[in-house]
């Protein structure tokens, strides 16, 4: 079964077919993994990463402890800013728009909140360890989360803050699949390993994406349905079906997903074919071959210079 063309309609529906009556069959303590809707259902909040739950335990113990580094911090794990997009986009603050960057989603929730996530996550991790998710995913999605922004400069788009958060947001699916059925997807994961794609791994063994699962997640998170339309066609399916703009949002997207896999930073394990890939979407967007090497340095710049957020400080800070 395959729903590698499903897409969110304009208003966050996801278009559905026939293929959508799987069976929901869910246990008390397992979820299984076919059951995609019971895999969305069920799923809670993700932990940050390891090192990001070292840091913040460090920062927060401090009196007086800085809410700068914390906000910083937040703005880099992308388990802890789905979490604060979760609730600066909840019903609690009655907007009536939603919020589709992680810095104004920070604005809205405000410190106290901020800082409870923090605690929380730390607890979280004291409690239930990190399962078998790869850490390299949380720097994954820093470093695309990067490259997108800093395309969207290159381009002149009023947006990058918003597609900041698209790439950080956009292997959502995979942190929570790890999460949920950590034992399956280890395997998909194995099977990248051996020449498959992911793709293609999640279509044989699963019949559906990452990026369905972190769409319907950002669907049921109340995230703006263009933050979820980006997120469900970031592998390229379904694009071709929306309107210019949106679709050049995508292509920014898939661009700073390629070029943070073609640098090897941070889980490469989606990066069969990304070469080829990457020169198509490259062209699309009219970059040559010479400003895509440009770029490169410039996101290995951004990049380190950013790494300290997601690695453990022996000082505590
Ligand atoms: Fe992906
Ligand atoms: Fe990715």
């Amino acid at each position: 079964m395959n729903f590698a063309h499903r897409t969110i309609a304009p208003e966050g529906q996801v278009r559905t077919s026939k293929h959508d009556a799987l069976p929901c069959v869910s246990t008390k303590h397992t979820v299984s993994p076919s059951d995609w809707k019971g895999i969305v259902n069920s799923a809670g909040d993700i932990p940050p990463a390891r090192c990001t739950a070292e840091r913040l335990r460090g920062i927060l113990a401090q009196k007086g402890s800085s809410m700068r580094q914390v906000i910083e911090i937040c703005s880099c794990d992308p388990a802890l800013a789905a979490k604060i997009m979760k609730v600066a986009n909840s019903s609690l603050y009655g907007r009536q728009r939603q919020v589709g960057s992680i810095n104004q989603a920070m604005m809205i929730a405000g410190i106290p909140i901020i800082r409870g996530i923090c605690f929380r996550a730390c607890l979280t991790q004291t409690r239930d360890g990190w399962g078998d998710i790869p850490q390299g995913l949380y720097q994954h999605s820093l470093c695309t989360a990067l490259a997108c922004q800093l395309l969207a400069c290159k381009k002149g788009k009023s947006y990058s803050s918003e597609l900041y958060t698209a790439g950080l947001m956009h292997d959502l699916g995979k942190l929570v699949l790890w999460r949920q059925i950590p034992g399956d997807y280890g395997n998909i994961h194995k099977l990248t390993q051996s020449g498959l794609s992911n793709t293609e791994a999640e279509a044989e063994r699963l019949g559906y994406s990452h990026a369905l699962i972190g769409a319907l997640i950002g669907k049921k998170w109340s995230f703006p349905s263009e933050i979820c339309q980006l997120v469900i066609c970031h592998h390229g399916a379904g694009a071709s079906e929306l309107d210019a703009p949106l679709s050049e949002k995508i292509n920014l997207l898939r661009l700073g997903n390629l070029l943070a896999h073609s640098l090897g930073l941070g889980d490469s394990s989606d990066n069969s074919g990304a070469d080829t890939t990457l020169k198509h979407v490259a062209n699309t967007l009219n970059f040559s071959d010479h400003e895509i090497g440009l770029l490169k340095a410039e996101i290995l710049k951004l990049y380190t210079s950013k790494l300290h957020m997601l690695t453990i400080s022996h000082t505590g800070s």
